[in-house]
């Protein structure tokens, strides 16, 4: 009986230890949370602030004209006009990965990769190469020290995020001048034009500092998500050949990969790559098993019950995003990848709107979900076209999940020259790949 006593007391004392840990975690990660915005705009900016979620500061209420904006900006018309952009990016990148004579750590490369895509494609900045690789190492002092405590005392992370921060800034505030200069009466192409133009028909023109805080929480929101993906993509083909043969021979069909070599040029277009079921099957998977955002955050706007329990309104409750398709009755072997599951015949994914959300869910669920999946899906159809790649490594690294998911060591992987038996670079593609994005 005593025993019995003792063993509810250890368990109680163990639930209220867990409960404790919980909400210590809650705490401290919101405000983590906090910190990261507050550090990416700048104090004077007077961009509406979130309610009901700790997301993005940029975007504010939902129903704020700025998702109106943010709609446009991932529009169909507007991913179909960074399309070739994204594709050069692209190609232009593997083509550097097979030139190098060693292994590339694929982690690091894919960050590059998508910092770019970010300036050229989604901010069309024509920053010099150079001038690029300089604001790369700046950005990644800046994301090195987004989640540091506020203490603002020489060489604290604080102070070298701040730091990093200004420069990102003035760099920035020079690309949008120019970028204002040159484009004044010409059709918008990019993602910051959009941001511009709509503004300005809302009648809310925006001041250069809230656009230098938009731009910077644009290509925060797309850069450790993205190349988290990306990475995951090229680990995922590299362990199944079979699936990178599938996804060739979806390719050949469709008359994309031709035996003599690629001919993606001008063949890439949005109705194309919706075409490519396998291709969409391949991309979910990656993203359901290798979600790189774990989960999310929202603010309790009215008291609700959930499993008989009360969350009362004001509370910051946590959703996750990974437990989720973890634990989904929908996904059968769910730690298998098997891109066959979102097949027309078996999509998995059908029962219930919440078992699949790799980009969050509800009103604030990810608004560059589009331009993520055309990312991914370029990059699948540049890899499965035009690139021969091996593992570097005897075995494959481990996941770490933490800020994002990513391998430890960044995954090494030798990319070879496209002149290999079924890769051969065609003249033509030799020639668009040179010219400048
Ligand atoms: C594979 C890549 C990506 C993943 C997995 C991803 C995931 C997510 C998730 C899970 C959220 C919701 C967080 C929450 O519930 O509070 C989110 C929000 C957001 N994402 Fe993404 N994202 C990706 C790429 C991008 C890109 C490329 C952009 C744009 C350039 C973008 C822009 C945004 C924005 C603006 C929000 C905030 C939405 C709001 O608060 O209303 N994301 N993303």
């Amino acid at each position: 009986m005593l025993f019995e006593g003792l063993e509810l007391v250890s368990a109680l004392a163990t639930l209220a230890a867990c409960l404790v840990s919980v909400t210590l975690l809650l705490a401290v990660s919101q405000q983590l949370w906090q910190l990261r915005w507050a550090a990416t705009r700048d104090k004077s900016c007077k961009l509406p602030i979130p309610k009901g979620s700790m997301g993005f500061p940029l975007i504010g209420e939902t129903g704020h004209w700025l998702l109106q904006v943010f709609s446009k900006i991932f529009s169909h018309e507007a991913l179909e006009s960074y399309l070739p952009k994204i594709q050069l990016v692209i190609q232009d990148t593997l083509r550097a990965w097979s030139s190098q004579p060693e292994a590339i750590n694929v982690y690091q490369e894919a960050q590059k990769l998508t910092f770019r895509m970010a300036i050229r494609v989604l901010l069309g900045f024509s920053i010099p190469e150079e001038e690029l690789g300089h604001l790369f190492e700046v950005y990644q002092q800046f994301m090195e020290n987004v989640f540091s405590l506020p203490v603002d005392l020489p060489f604290s992370g604080y102070r070298r995020g701040i730091q990093a921060r200004q420069i990102l800034q003035k760099s920035l505030e020079k690309a949008i001048r120019e970028k204002l200069q040159c484009t004044q009466g010409k059709d918008y192409s990019d993602a910051l034009d959009i941001l511009i133009e709509s503004s300005k028909e809302h009648g809310k023109e925006m001041t250069m500092q809230e656009l230098k805080d938009g731009t910077l929480e644009l290509i925060f929101a797309a850069y450790a998500t993205t190349a988290s993906a990306s990475t995951s993509l090229i680990m995922q083909l590299l362990k199944h050949p079979a699936v990178l043969e599938k996804l060739r021979e979806e390719l050949r069909t469709q008359g994309i990969l031709h035996s003599g070599g690629c001919a993606c040029e001008g063949t890439l277009r949005l109705d194309t790559l919706s075409g490519l079921r396998y291709l969409d099957c391949v991309i979910k998977e990656v993203m359901r098993l290798f979600t790189p955002v774990s989960g999310g955050y929202r603010t309790v706007l009215q008291t609700f019950e959930l499993d008989g329990f009360q969350i009362p309104k004001g509370w910051s409750v946590m959703y996750s995003i990974r437990d989720t398709h973890d634990t989904s009755p929908v996904f059968k072997d769910v730690n298998v990848f098997d891109p066959d599951r979102f097949s027309q015949a078996r999509s998995e994914d059908k029962d219930g709107r919440f078992h699949y959300l790799p980009f969050g869910g509800g009103v604030r669920t990810c608004l560059g979900k589009h331009l993520a999946k055309l990312f991914l899906k370029v990059l699948a159809v540049e890899l499965a076209s035009t690139s021969r790649f091996e593992l570097a490594t005897r075995t494959f690294p481990r996941i770490t999940l933490v800020p994002v998911l990513h391998p430890v060591d960044g995954l090494s992987v030798k990319f070879f020259g496209l002149d290999s038996n079924q890769n051969k670079i065609l003249p033509e593609t030799e020639a668009m790949l040179s010219a400048t994005v």
